[in-house]
C-alpha cells in the first residue's frame, strides 16, 4: 500500500460525503466522512482490488448485511467487527445501482431520434433504463405524461432549452449487456439493488420497487447478455431489427472501466451504424468533456449527457435534474 493510495481512498470517501451525498443522505454523509478518517477501515479497503474500494460498494454491503448507518461511530464499529462478511459481499457483488429515474434525462434525446428505436444499453444492471416508454414523467412539477397506468412517475427539475418530448419514444427492441446482469424477478438481486439506495431516500426505494415490477410484468423483457461491453456491443448493434434506429446508451458505467477500455469503446461506437447517448460523470470521457462550453459544477454530483459525443446537458446522477445547454442541437 502507498501513501498516495491511502490518501486517494480517503479522498474518495470525503468527496462522497461532502459532494455526492450531502444534499441527499445525511446518514451516508456522516458515515462516509467517518470512513475517510478511519485508518483501520482504510487499511482493510486498501487490501481489496482498487475497483472494490468504492464508497457505494462498502456502504451497500453493510446495508445488505443489516449493519447500522445512523452514525459514523456505529458504522465503523460494526463494519470492523464483521469485516470478513462485509469483504465477502464486496468481492462477490459490484456497484450496480439501477436507477430508472435516469430515463427522465435520457428521454428528450430518445424521443427526438428517428423512431422506432432499438435500445441497446451497455452496463444495464437489471435493465430498468430499457423501459423509458413504460414510465410516466413529470418535469418541473408540471402535469405528468407517459405510459397510462404506469406505477412509476419520474420527477425531474430542469433549466435551459430542454427539447421536451411531445410523445414517448417507440421501442422496437430492448437489449443490453452487463458483466453480471441482475434479474428483476430474483429476490436476492432485488435486495442487493435496494441495498444500493442510500438511507433516507424512500422515494428512490419506492421507485426502484415499482420499476422492478414493470420489468417483471413486461411481456417481452429486455434481453441482457452477460459479458464485457467492448466484446459485445457490435453484435448487439448488428442484431437490431431492420427499420429501427439502433441507440447504444450508458449511464454511470464507463467510470468502472480503465481509460484504455473507455477509449476502445468510444472509438468502436463511433464507427458502428448507431446513435450513441452517454450519461457519465465529468472526467470519464475526456474527449466529450473537451467539447463542453462550460465547466462542470464541483459542489454537487453531475453527469454529462451527450449525443454522438456532443455534450447536451448536465444531469443529476439519479435523474433528478436536467440542465440543458443553450442552444440545443438540431436532432434527426
Ligand atoms: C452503476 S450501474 C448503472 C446501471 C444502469 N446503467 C443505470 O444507469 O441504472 C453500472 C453497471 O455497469 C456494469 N458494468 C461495469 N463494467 C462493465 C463492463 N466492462 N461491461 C459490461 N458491464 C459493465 C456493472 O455490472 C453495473 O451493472
Amino acid at each position: 500500500m502507498t501513501t498516495s493510495e491511502l490518501e486517494a481512498t480517503a479522498e474518495a470517501y470525503r468527496s462522497f460525503a461532502h459532494v455526492h451525498t450531502r444534499a441527499h443522505s445525511p446518514a451516508y454523509e456522516r458515515v462516509s466522512a467517518a470512513v475517510a478518517e478511519s485508518p483501520e477501515l482504510l487499511d482493510r479497503l486498501l487490501a481489496l482490488p482498487p475497483i472494490k474500494r468504492q464508497p457505494n460498494l462498502l456502504l451497500a454491503a453493510v446495508r445488505y448485511l443489516g449493519g447500522p448507518s445512523a452514525s459514523g461511530e456505529a458504522f465503523l464499529a460494526w463494519t470492523l467487527e464483521h469485516w470478513a462478511r462485509v469483504r465477502a459481499v464486496m468481492l462477490a457483488r459490484a456497484t450496480q445501482t439501477n436507477e430508472a429515474g435516469r430515463c427522465a434525462t435520457l428521454l428528450p434525446l430518445l424521443a427526438a431520434l428517428p423512431q422506432p428505436l432499438a435500445l441497446i444499453e451497455v452496463g444495464a444492471s437489471a435493465g430498468l433504463c430499457l423501459y423509458p416508454d413504460r414510465y410516466r414523467y413529470r418535469y418541473d412539477r408540471a402535469s405528468t405524461f407517459g405510459a397510462d397506468g404506469s406505477p412509476v412517475t419520474l420527477d425531474c427539475a430542469t433549466t435551459g432549452p430542454v427539447p421536451f418530448p411531445g410523445e414517448l419514444p417507440r421501442v422496437a427492441s430492448r437489449a443490453g449487456v452487463d458483466l453480471s446482469p441482475l434479474d428483476p424477478a430474483a429476490p436476492d438481486d432485488a435486495r442487493w439493488l435496494e441495498s444500493l439506495v442510500w438511507p433516507g431516500q424512500q422515494q428512490r426505494l419506492d421507485r426502484l420497487r415499482a420499476a422492478l415490477s414493470v420489468a417483471r410484468a413486461e411481456p417481452e423483457p429486455a434481453r441482457i447478455v452477460r459479458g464485457d461491453l467492448n466484446a459485445v456491443v457490435a453484435e448487439l448493434v448488428a442484431a437490431a431489427p431492420a427499420g429501427a434506429t439502433p441507440v447504444v446508451f450508458h449511464s454511470a458505467v464507463l467510470t468502472y472501466l480503465p481509460l484504455e477500455a473507455r477509449q476502445a469503446f468510444t472509438a468502436a461506437v463511433r464507427e458502428l451504424p448507431c446513435r450513441w447517448i452517454s450519461n457519465e460523470a465529468p472526467g470519464v470521457l475526456p474527449e466529450v468533456d473537451a467539447r463542453l462550453s462550460q465547466a462542470a459544477p464541483t459542489d454537487r454530483g453531475v453527469f454529462v449527457l451527450s449525443l454522438d459525443g456532443e455534450p447536451q446537458a448536465f444531469t443529476g446522477p439519479h435523474g433528478e435534474r436536467l440542465d440543458w445547454f443553450p442552444p440545443h442541437l438540431t436532432l434527426g
